[in-house]
C-alpha cells in the first residue's frame, strides 16, 4: 500500500490558527524582526514566506535588508538595536551570512530570550538539558509532523541523516526526549543503508537531492524529508519521493511538508519568546 502523505500545509494551518487566536487575545502585539544580509535567492524566498505568514497571523513585523558588504560591527550594532527594541520579541538573522561575518559571533549576540530560531548556546544547551526554552523551528516541525501521524514514538528506532546544529542535532535531541532510540548518520557514516533500513522513523536533513532510495527504507516507516534542493527538474527533497512512497507508511512531500510547518513553529517561537521575555515562563 502506498504511503500516506503528511500534509505539512494542513498541519501548519492548525498551528497558525491558534497563533492568530493567541495574538488577538494578547494585550501586547508580539513582534518579529528578520535580518537578511545580501541577496541570496534561496534566503530571499524563505524570508519572503516568513514575512508573509508573520503578517497574516497578525504579528508586528520588521525586516532589515542589509547590503552584502555590511561589516560585522555594522551587523552587530543592528542586532544590538533590535535587542533593545521593546516592540520586538523575537529576531532571526537569516543564514548563511557572507564570508566577512563570523556567524557564531552574530548568533551569540542575540539575546537568548529573543532568539526565535533557538540557535544561541543558551537555547541549544537547554535542549541538551531537557529544559526546553526556544527550540529550533525545523526540529519542532519534524517532531510535530511525526506526531501528526498518531504513531507512538517511544521505543521506536529513529534515524536522523544529517548532523547540522540547526536541524539534525536538535531533531535528534527532541526524538530522544520522546524516548525514541536515536541514531545520527552523516557524511562519514559507513553503509548508510544499514542504518536507514532499520528506522521506524527516518528524518533526512543532509542537503543531497534524492539520496534516500526505496531500498533504504523499512516498510511502513515514517519518513520526514527536510531537504529542499533546486535541480533542473525543479525542487526535490533529500528523499526519492516517488520510489520511497511505495514502501513507507507515511511521508512528507517537498514542497508542502516540513517547509510550511517550520514557518508555523518559528511564529509560535515568537509568541514563546514574548512570554519568556516577560518572565511568564522559561
Ligand atoms: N537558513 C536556513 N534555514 C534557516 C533557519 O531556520 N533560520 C535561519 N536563521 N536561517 C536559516
Amino acid at each position: 500500500m502506498p504511503a500516506k502523505i503528511i500534509d505539512g500545509k494542513k498541519v501548519a494551518e492548525k498551528f497558525l490558527k491558534d497563533i492568530n487566536k493567541n495574538i488577538k487575545q494578547s494585550k501586547e502585539k508580539p513582534g518579529l524582526a528578520i535580518v537578511l544580509v545580501g541577496k541570496n535567492p534561496a534566503s530571499e524566498i524563505y524570508v519572503n514566506f516568513k514575512e508573509k505568514k508573520a503578517r497574516e497571523v497578525g504579528l508586528y513585523f520588521k525586516r532589515f535588508n542589509l547590503d552584502k558588504n555590511v561589516s560585522q560591527d555594522g551587523l552587530l550594532r543592528i542586532i544590538d538595536d533590535i535587542n533593545q527594541n521593546r516592540k520586538i520579541h523575537g529576531v532571526i538573522v537569516q543564514l548563511p551570512l557572507p564570508d566577512q561575518i563570523d556567524e557564531t559571533l552574530v548568533v551569540d549576540s542575540i539575546l537568548p530570550h529573543k532568539d526565535a530560531d533557538g540557535f544561541t548556546p543558551v537555547n541549544l544547551g537547554s535542549l541538551v538539558n531537557d529544559d526546553n526554552r526556544l527550540v529550533p523551528a525545523t526540529a519542532r516541525a519534524c517532531l510535530e509532523l511525526i506526531k501528526s501521524t498518531g504513531q507512538k514514538i517511544a521505543g521506536k528506532n529513529a534515524v536522523v541523516v544529517g548532523r547540522s546544529t540547526i536541524v539534525g542535532k536538535p531533531t535528534a535531541l527532541l526524538l530522544l526526549q520522546e524516548n525514541a532510540t536515536v541514531t545520527v548518520c552523516h557524511s562519514k557514516t559507513k553503509n548508510l543503508k544499514e542504518h536507514t533500513k532499520n528506522a521506524d522513523i527516518l528524518v533526512v536533513a543532509c542537503g543531497k537531492a534524492k539520496l534516500i532510495k526505496k531500498d533504504m527504507v523499512k516498510p511502513g516507516a515514517i519518513v520526514i524529508d527536510v531537504g529542499i534542493n533546486r535541480t533542473p527538474n525543479g525542487l526535490v527533497g533529500d528523499v526519492d519521493f516517488d520510489g520511497v512512497k511505495e514502501v513507507a507508511g507515511y511521508i512528507t512531500p517537498v514542497p508542502g511538508g516540513v517547509g510550511p510547518m517550520t514557518i508555523a513553529m518559528l511564529l509560535d517561537n515568537t509568541l514563546n519568546a514574548m512570554e519568556i521575555g516577560k518572565g511568564v515562563r522559561f
